[in-house]
């Protein structure tokens, strides 16, 4: 949408515009479905007046009503789904990753979650009638764990070009939690400018755990993951792309749960997270991935195996 339209709002005029174009506002739906605070905030407007810019973009945007099933039911088969290029992975996940939706890979170091991040970054290149989305992908990168060359071996996998493929895969480093926070709304401004339909977190909760020790930084650092996981929802909606996440479970007993297999992030990452997939190794190389959170499909299994072209059944 146009400059001029979010002028053509009415309270809004070219000063506050610009505020929020500068804050990252560039279209009427992004400003439809922010809250008011956050508006204030990061626009710098008072809270009033952001109250009536969000429910004149809602106006505007045609946005906010009641819809009968059938209509959802149309608009979810317009979603799109990636392959992981597992058969079995994706018929787990009824089709492949799904797009507007995160879903959050779990499991103990070396559990393939890097490896199945690094094969979406490429498998989302394929055409429609491959099981891609024919568009760019963007990876914040938090444990320095992405590796081009791996990239350039799933690539030959799927017979598609290294260099093509590594050029439309926008990577960021994030060297603290602040900073993976930044990158995040930086994302937006790629997205507007390359067709991006994935976005990967690669770890989403390794920085906050590093960082918030103790019982004291808890309710903080939940409070920031749960404005971070909001971001990224927000991004999958907007771009209608998939977001996908890994999170590593708590070898040491975390300080909200005592359990060693629980997930880091408790109940934030948990409920905010569309699909939850817990990776676990098996015998003779291979993956088992379990769908333990879904809101229309049963918690089931799939084998997987990692090779040199990438993910495979
Ligand atoms: P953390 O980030 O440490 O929590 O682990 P992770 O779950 O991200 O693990 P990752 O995806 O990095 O998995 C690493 C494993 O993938 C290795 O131990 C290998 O078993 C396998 N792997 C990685 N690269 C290759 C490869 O080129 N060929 C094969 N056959 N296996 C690979
Ligand atoms: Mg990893």
């Amino acid at each position: 949408m146009s400059e001029t339209e979010i002028e053509e709002l009415p309270g809004v005029g070219p000063a506050t515009a610009e505020k929020l174009r500068d804050a990252g506002y560039n279209t009427l739906l992004a400003i439809a479905v922010e809250s008011p605070k956050n508006l204030a905030d990061l626009a710098d407007i008072g809270e009033a007046v952001a109250v009536k810019v969000i429910a004149a973009a809602k106006k505007a945007a045609d946005l906010g009503g009641f819809e009968t099933g059938d209509v959802v039911l149309e608009r979810r088969q317009n979603i799109g789904k990636l392959t992981t290029c597992s058969k079995s992975f994706d018929s787990l996940m009824g089709g492949g990753f799904e797009c507007q939706a995160i879903t959050e890979l779990f499991g103990e170091f070396g559990s393939g979650k890097t490896q199945i991040a690094h094969q979406c970054a490429v498998s989302v290149q394929l055409p429609e009638d491959k099981g891609g989305l024919d568009a760019d992908v963007i990876i914040i990168d938090t444990e320095n764990t992405f590796r081009p060359e791996r990239i350039a071996q799933m690539a030959e996998g799927l017979e598609l070009d290294p260099v093509k493929v590594l050029k439309r895969i926008h990577v960021a480093r994030a060297f603290n939690s602040h900073h993976q926070m930044l990158l995040a709304e930086k994302a937006k401004e790629i997205a507007e400018e390359y067709p991006v339909r994935l976005l990967i977190v690669d770890s989403l909760t390794s920085h906050f755990r590093a960082e918030y020790i103790g019982r004291g930084a808890l309710a903080d650092r939940q409070q920031k993951l749960n404005k971070h996981m909001h971001d990224l929802l927000r991004f999958g909606d907007l771009y209608n792309a998939c977001v996908v996440v890994t999170n590593q479970v708590s070898a040491k007993p975390d300080a909200f749960f005592g359990d060693p297999t629980r997930p880091i992030g408790g109940h934030i990452v948990g409920h905010t997270a569309t699909f939850r997939l817990y990776l676990r190794k098996s015998k003779g190389g291979k993956r088992i991935a379990r769908l333990i959170d879904s809101p229309n499909l049963p918690e089931a299994e799939a084998v997987i195996t990692i090779d040199e072209t990438g993910v495979r059944d």
